[in-house]
């Protein structure tokens, strides 16, 4: 792995994830390329995935089998195009990361010749493919490690991406906006430097930070939604946040996942009188889809004022529930429960942002020459409601899918150029008051948790907007005075996104998927399309660029 010599580079990807990762390997070797990331080039998302990919690889099971279960988990938002795309490369995708050294779990039965396939939620089939449960874990440690034979890709670790780059030209009468790099923070030395770039991809991840309670580690912030919608890109969906079901509840657990394979291998959903309840709310029961399970454990908390409820696998052979869940296994066994023998506590926490930068079907947003991928995007893939298993492959799927446009971007020789301006820090001083920052994050991440969580109302997420009026503001105004520093960016981030969410779902004016609105509890067939929402620097891309 090489470190960045200079600082321009053909194209500057900001994100060390999945989606991120993935593209920095398929891109050519002459191709100059910079590859940032906010911590270690590990730490993000993608490391703590349990579950799986999921693809068609079983005979028995099929493209229109796994593009209509994704459809329905979507409630009537996917965009069937892009489903196909996504679900008819999952094969050639895994292949690939097989090629690159991925190991994932064998079926002892076929000899040890073919994958196990798990089950999850929504899905007719077996079709998750895994390494035990610690998939991400697999998939990113054995692609940060082929980074070493890529000597074309300089690495920016510990570096924060603080705003992209945009300048306006003019072609003939009209107008065209482009990125031309990113302001990187380097969190080590508080320095800013300026990255110019030919093409910028944005792999920035989710933002469920912007919630009190979630599965996400402290990295997901929402960064390249925020920076994008700031440099004049359509965000798409932001009221889809998708809440897990099964989080522990353990005061030191940090919402620690028991993954949805775990219902899928026969997990049972119990209330503390040890009865089952899922099947009042779903015939699918426990492997119905998140939003459904989700809805249905807040329900029955609320009704009874309990503080969790439980998830049971104990009648499984011991050494099966060893094998398949090792690491939730130990780590539950450090917090003093025995998966092998008593149920586990466990509560919904926010876990997935099905909306994001919207893109086109080449992966590209609405600046040119920037592209998103990954959770930061939106493509259409996940509707209403993400499957399980689906994000993973959406990263890699849209990872290929960039790459075919971004070598063609590469080729043109009429792009136009733009030099960046160094960083201007002549007006602004260092905080006195860094405990704001601290406070208005917390502030920030429980009304969201209140007013915008699994179940909303009119006059909650009206609460919301005016708190978050209020925040926005005097963060705004904190950065215009202060220095830069990791935690003020990422709150300026979290609290664009959380506007984004709160306008998003005070537009739609019905229950859909992940969206449920007590004023508005039933689905309307005519709001079926997804919520776009316009900055005020939007120009739009010229026909056929
Ligand atoms: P990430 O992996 O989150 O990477 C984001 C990168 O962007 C990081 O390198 C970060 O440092 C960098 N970054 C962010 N902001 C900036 C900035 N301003 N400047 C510089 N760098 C920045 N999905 C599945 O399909 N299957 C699963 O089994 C599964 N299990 C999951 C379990 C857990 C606990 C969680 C949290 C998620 C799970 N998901 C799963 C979802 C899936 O892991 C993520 O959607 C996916 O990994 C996102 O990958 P990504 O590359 O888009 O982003
Ligand atoms: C899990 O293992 O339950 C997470 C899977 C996902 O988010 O797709």
């Amino acid at each position: 792995m090489s470190h960045p010599s200079n600082l321009s580079f053909d194209v500057l990807i900001i994100g060390s994830g999945a989606a991120g990762l993935s593209l920095a390997l398929r891109l050519p070797s002459n191709v100059k390329t910079g590859l940032v990331a906010k911590r270690e080039l590990e730490e993000g998302n993608t490391l703590y995935a349990q579950g799986g990919i999921s693809a068609v690889l079983d005979a028995r099971d099929s493209v229109d089998s796994h593009v209509q279960d994704t459809l329905d988990a979507g409630a009537g938002l996917c965009d069937e195009e892009i489903v196909r795309l996504v679900v008819e490369h999952g094969p050639d995708n895994i292949r690939w990361l097989f090629d690159e050294g991925v190991e994932f779990t064998r079926t002892p039965a076929t000899g040890n010749s073919g994958y196990h396939l798990t089950r999850e939620g929504g899905h007719s089939h077996r079709r998750v493919v895994h390494a035990a449960d610690a998939t991400g874990h697999a998939v990113e440690s054995t692609l940060v490690r082929q980074l070493d034979s890529h000597p074309n890709v300089g690495v920016f670790e510990h570096h924060i991406a603080v705003d992209l780059v945009a300048a306006e030209h003019r072609d003939g009468r009209r107008v065209q906006r482009r990125c031309h790099g990113a302001y990187l923070l380097n969190i080590k030395t508080d320095e800013v430097v300026a990255v110019s770039a030919r093409c910028v991809v944005l792999a920035t991840g989710g933002a469920s930070k912007v919630y009190l309670y979630t599965s996400n580690p402290d990295v997901a912030t929402g960064d390249g939604i925020a920076m994008a919608w700031r440099a004049g890109c359509r965000v798409a969906n932001m009221e889809f946040i998708q809440f897990h079901p099964t989080c522990l509840y353990h005061p030191a657990a940090k919402s620690f996942l028991i993954s949805e394979a775990v219902r899928g291998e026969g997990g049972r959903l119990l209330l503390p009188d040890g009865t089952r309840f899922m099947e009042r709310f779903d015939e699918r029961a426990e492997l119905a889809p998140r939003d459904i399970v989700a809805r249905a454990i807040d329900h029955e908390m609320k009704r009874l004022g309990i503080d969790c409820v439980y998830l049971d696998i104990s009648h499984k052979p011991a050494d099966e529930i060893e094998r398949l869940f090792p690491t939730i296994h130990h780590r539950c066994l450090e917090l003093g429960f025995d998966m092998r023998k008593e149920p586990l506590p466990v509560v919904p926490a926010a876990h997935y942002t099905c909306g994001g930068v919207k893109t086109d079907k080449l992966a590209r947003t609405d600046l040119n020459g920037l592209y998103a991928i990954g959770e930061t995007a939106y493509t259409g893939l996940h509707g209403a409601n993400r499957m399980a298993s689906n994000s993973l492959l959406e990263c890699l799927v849209f990872s290929e899918v960039a790459l075919a446009d971004i070598l063609k971007e590469l080729d043109r020789s009429d792009v136009p150029s733009h030099v960046l301006a160094p960083w201007d820090e002549s007006r602004v001083t260092d905080s006195d008051e860094e405990v704001v920052v601290s406070h208005n994050w917390d502030e920030l991440r429980r009304f969201m948790w209140d007013y915008v969580g699994i179940v909303r109302s009119n006059k909650r997420l009206e609460r919301a907007r005016r708190r978050v009026n209020l925040l926005r503001h005097e963060i705004n105004e904190y950065y215009g005075n202060f220095r830069v520093s990791n935690d003020l960016l990422e709150l300026r981030n979290l609290v664009d996104v959380a506007d984004l969410i709160i306008k998003s779902a005070q537009r739609r004016r019905e229950s859909r998927g992940l969206h449920y609105n007590i004023d508005f509890p039933d689905r309307d067939d005519n709001q079926a399309s997804p919520t776009v929402l316009i900055p005020d620097n939007y120009t739009p891309r010229r026909p056929g660029d």
